[in-house]
């Protein structure tokens, strides 16, 4: 069956479109039939997708639709699905009634935090909006964190010491959320691949290159083995 996950945060910039482009390269590269779903008006990831074709890097095994109405995500997801094997919904940055539209189609919601007070509070709004859809609709759609845009000095801000207890507080309120251990440095390569280069794991593997494509397959290593641990504990 296609797997469904979604890049959620009501801050503006807190990454996703970043995460989307960099988990479709990873996913793709393992063999997997990606679509990506820009569900954001401002067209983003589709801006990137457009930028590939004319610069002639256009990654295997990834598509890229537009669909920024929950009609139109029901009808992409209901027309092209089968061809694939994961999709991956790019979510707009502002509130909207299409994020719960998101969040309902979604096996799993993945909201990127940097070490920022806004961020961390739209990371716990994303958590609490799939925690309410679970309750209303008796789904079972995980809710995960990724740390993104962390810097080495950066991990001596507040706000980022301040991550770990927020989310430990969402857990104890009896929230279903996870904070991944893997984090997303702050690299120049991450936003560059944004200018139409293809995915990251279609760049010259120099020294930057191999360190972000270990922790961009890291990541999506935990979240696939945090989703089998997740779904074998309520099968238990
Ligand atoms: N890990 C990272 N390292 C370096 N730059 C990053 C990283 N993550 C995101 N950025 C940069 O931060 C900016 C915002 O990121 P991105 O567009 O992914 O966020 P977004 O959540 O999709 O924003 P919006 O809500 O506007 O759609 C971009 O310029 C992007 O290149
Ligand atoms: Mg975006």
């Amino acid at each position: 069956m296609t797997r469904i996950y979604a890049a959620v945060s009501n801050k503006g910039g807190a990454g996703k479109t970043t995460l989307v482009t960099l988990l479709s390269g990873e996913y793709a590269l393992r063999g997997e039939r990606v679509l990506l779903i820009d569900a954001d008006a401002r067209k983003n990831l589709s801006g990137w997708w457009k930028l590939c074709h004319t610069k002639g890097n256009v990654p295997e095994n990834i598509a890229v639709t537009i669909a920024a109405t929950q009609r139109s995500i029901e009808t992409e997801i209901a027309r092209l699905g089968r061809s694939f094997d994961l999709i991956v919904i790019d979510a707009p940055g502002v509130d909207s009634t299409i994020l719960s539209t998101i969040i309902r189609t979604s096996q799993i919601v993945i909201s990127p935090v940097q070490p920022a007070i806004k961020e961390i509070e739209a990371a716990g709004q994303a958590a609490a909006a799939v925690n309410e859809i679970n309750d209303e609709f008796g789904s079972r759609i995980l809710h995960f964190n990724v740390r993104t845009r962390i810097t080495v000095p950066g991990r001596n801000l507040e706000a980022y010491r301040y991550i770990r207890p927020f989310v430990a507080g969402l857990v104890a309120a009896d929230y279903q959320t996870t904070l991944l251990e893997t984090e997303l440095f702050e690299r120049n390569v991450y936003r560059e691949i944004q200018n139409g280069l293809g995915t990251l794991q279609m760049q010259e593997l120099t020294e930057t290159v191999r360190k972000a494509r270990a922790e961009v397959q890291a990541l999506v290593t935990e979240i696939e083995q945090k989703r089998a641990d997740i779904v074998r504990e309520e099968a238990a």
